[in-house]
């Protein structure tokens, strides 16, 4: 495609995909329509039209080639989940966990919302494949958005453009996506640099594999192949059609011998799945590598062989930048520096970025995330700071200096431990190893974490975060759980399941373990246990390391530290039982008979 094409003509033959275009296009009365080709003419143009906007700044090239940097609304920095919904025809199917609206209604309201909703806007059109085109795994979308910053992410994250049209005009399937930032403009309004509503609405019809998500720019509410399609959509095709779609980063563990292994974890939003994906193994550990496949998104698909088979939907990283640095995660500084697009954090007066944590000496002076003056002093002062807590960088996968050769491979690699974990400062020790299957699922269900930045809400409190998909499960959780429990009719060589905590705190608020490249002296305990070369010791909980099971050199980590992070404390896990029975309370009328007996042999244990 060449730039001088007319972006009005449509790039498809599809009479379904037309029809909608037409339709949405009545409804939301944009100025003109542009669809999609993906191009890197296309790209260039839009980067251009959003500097001369003002939504975009373009950054030092020589400092950071190809980067531009974004500030959004104050109001509209996160993902929304009390305006996330599940309309299933049934309040019954969305479960106690979703909030719930008749679809009917909720469709009418929608449409009253989209009405004209694009006036003085371009409506894009927006093709994406959530996977490797032609992966048996991989999903089709289109995006239909009056946000270009949406289009230019939706390039680093997904696979867009051309390509996919002639997907879809072959015939495969996609999930019609609307999405509007909700701020018409009339004729000569000038326009703000970070369009959005103050109503939000994240909606999902899983019946109809829909999607509509009106008044944010920003993130899962937005670029609607993250959360939205690739985790509560596609956790409703997958129920129906025999595979999971879990919010999971994979990595793949190869050890001195080259032998590899590959492990998916599941952790809540910010609670560490992009740097453990992109894990450096400490100097000592020769020979061992981590591999990065994916740092979000796991879709997962039992193999001919009876194994599971997972492949990463996603083409990018929209990862937490606060935290973010050579020391703590250089594969990521890597990966974003270049082509990448930065959101919310702080603008340095030499057209760079930085955010707390990026480095131990922070610029004499900055603009932070909202405009304003930074200085470490008026920080200091005021507690203002430079990035907003949720700021995110959107990278390309393909930049990961750890990117496995396999991770655009179509059938996926195959997987042979699960991984939960959740922010615990007490109770959770560093990591154990469940039973069985069931026992597993029971570990994955019961999870719990305290609340991050990464939706808008009350930080620091702990949460039941049931395999990471709190707020991304499409239909009942108990159903899912039920899905989980069925999934091992299904796989003949069934992963492990492990449990973890980086998070762990003393009684003075102080971190027990150093994380990062040190958690792979847990990965290394957990490949080696897949693969039958550890041992272990069973407790009420499940199956734990001893100190001598695990590798030490290069860490300062006594005994006694050991059994610091691992100890197991009877009245604090009283509690955590009765925490966990709350969540099952609520779920009761659906949940798997098994995961009750699951409960009933813990606590008797116990
Ligand atoms: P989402 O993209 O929201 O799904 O988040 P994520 O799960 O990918 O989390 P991410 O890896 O971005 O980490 C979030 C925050 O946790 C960052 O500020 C990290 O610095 C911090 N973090 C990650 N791993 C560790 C760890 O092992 N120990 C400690 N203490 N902090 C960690
Ligand atoms: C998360 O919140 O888990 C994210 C960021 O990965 S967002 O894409 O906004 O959902
Ligand atoms: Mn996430």
């Amino acid at each position: 495609m060449t730039n001088t094409r007319n972006a009005s003509t449509p790039l498809c033959s599809n009479a379904k995909l037309l029809e909608w275009v037409k339709e949405m296009a009545a409804l939301c009365q944009p100025a003109q329509i542009h669809w999609v080709d993906g191009s890197q003419e296309e790209n260039d143009a839009l980067c251009q039209q959003l500097v001369a906007a003002g939504t975009f700044i373009k950054l030092n090239e020589k400092l950071w080639p190809g980067c531009y940097y974004a500030k959004s609304d104050p109001g509209d920095v996160a993902r929304v989940e009390e305006r996330t919904f599940i309309c299933s025809k049934t309040k019954e199917d969305a479960g106690p966990t979703n909030n719930w609206a008749d679809p009917v209604e909720m469709k009418a309201k929608l449409k009253d919302l989209f009405t004209g909703s694009m006036k003085g806007r371009t409506m894009y059109v927006l093709p994406y494949s959530m996977g490797p085109i032609g992966s048996p795994i991989s999903q089709i979308g289109v995006e239909i958005t009056d946000s270009p910053y949406v289009v230019i992410n939706m390039r680093i994250m997904a696979r867009i453009g051309v390509r996919v049209f002639q997907e879809i005009d072959k015939g495969a399937r996609f999930v019609p996506c609307a999405h509007t930032v909700g701020a018409p403009l009339a004729a000569g309004q000038k326009d703000v640099t970070w369009p959005c509503n103050k109503e939000k609405y994240i909606v999902h019809f899983p019946e109809t594999l829909e999607i509509w998500s009106f008044g944010s720019g920003y993130g899962g509410n937005a670029l609607l192949g993250k959360k939205c399609y690739a985790l509560r959509i596609a956790s409703n095709m997958a129920r129906q059609e025999g595979w999971m779609a879990e919010h999971m980063l994979i990595l793949g563990v190869e050890n001195p011998k080259g032998e590899k292994t590959y492990v998916a974890a599941a952790f809540p939003s910010a609670c560490g799945k992009t740097n453990f994906a992109m894990l450096i193994p400490p100097a000592n550990f020769q020979g061992w590598k981590v591999w990065t496949v994916g740092d979000d998104i796991a879709w997962i698909k039992p193999g001919k062989d009876g194994r599971l088979y997972a492949i990463n939907p996603e083409a990018g990283f929209f990862g937490v930048a606060p935290g973010t640095s050579d020391k703590t995660n250089p594969n990521a500084m890597k990966s974003l520096a270049k082509n990448t697009i930065f959101t919310n954090v702080g603008l340095t007066p030499d057209g760079g970025v930085w955010w707390e944590g990026m480095t131990d000496e922070p610029p004499a002076k900055l603009t932070d995330w909202q405009g304003k003056e930074w200085t470490p002093a008026i920080a200091k002062e005021t507690g203002a700071k430079a990035a907003h807590p949720n700021a995110r960088f959107t990278a390309p996968a393909s930049q990961c200096p750890t990117i496995d050769p396999a991770w655009e491979n179509p059938e996926g690699v195959p997987i042979s431990a699960f991984i939960f974990g959740g922010r615990r400062a007490t109770t959770m020790p560093l990591v154990f190893q469940s039973f069985n299957w069931t026992h597993g699922v029971y570990l994955g269900a019961t999870m719990g974490s305290e609340m991050t930045a990464a939706a808008a809400g009350t930080v620091g409190q702990v949460r039941r975060d049931p395999m990471a998909m709190l707020p991304f499960c499409g239909y009942n959780m108990a159903d899912y759980f039920g899905h989980w429990v069925k999934m091992q009719k299904s796989v003949k060589f069934l992963p492990a399941i492990f449990h973890v905590n980086w998070f762990r705190k003393s009684a003075d608020g102080k971190f027990l373990w150093p994380g990062f490249g040190d958690n792979m002296r847990v990965l290394k305990w957990i490949v080696d246990r897949v693969n039958g070369r550890a041992a272990a010791v069973e407790t009420p909980i499940g199956f734990v390391p001893n100190y001598s099971d695990l590798e030490w050199t290069g860490l300062k980590f006594s005994k006694e530290d050991f059994e610091q992070v691992m100890s197991l404390d009877r009245e604090a896990w009283a509690k955590e039982v009765v925490d966990q029975e709350s969540l099952f309370f609520s779920l009761r009328a659906r949940l798997p008979k098994e995961l009750i007996a699951e409960r009933q042999q813990l606590v008797s244990r116990l």
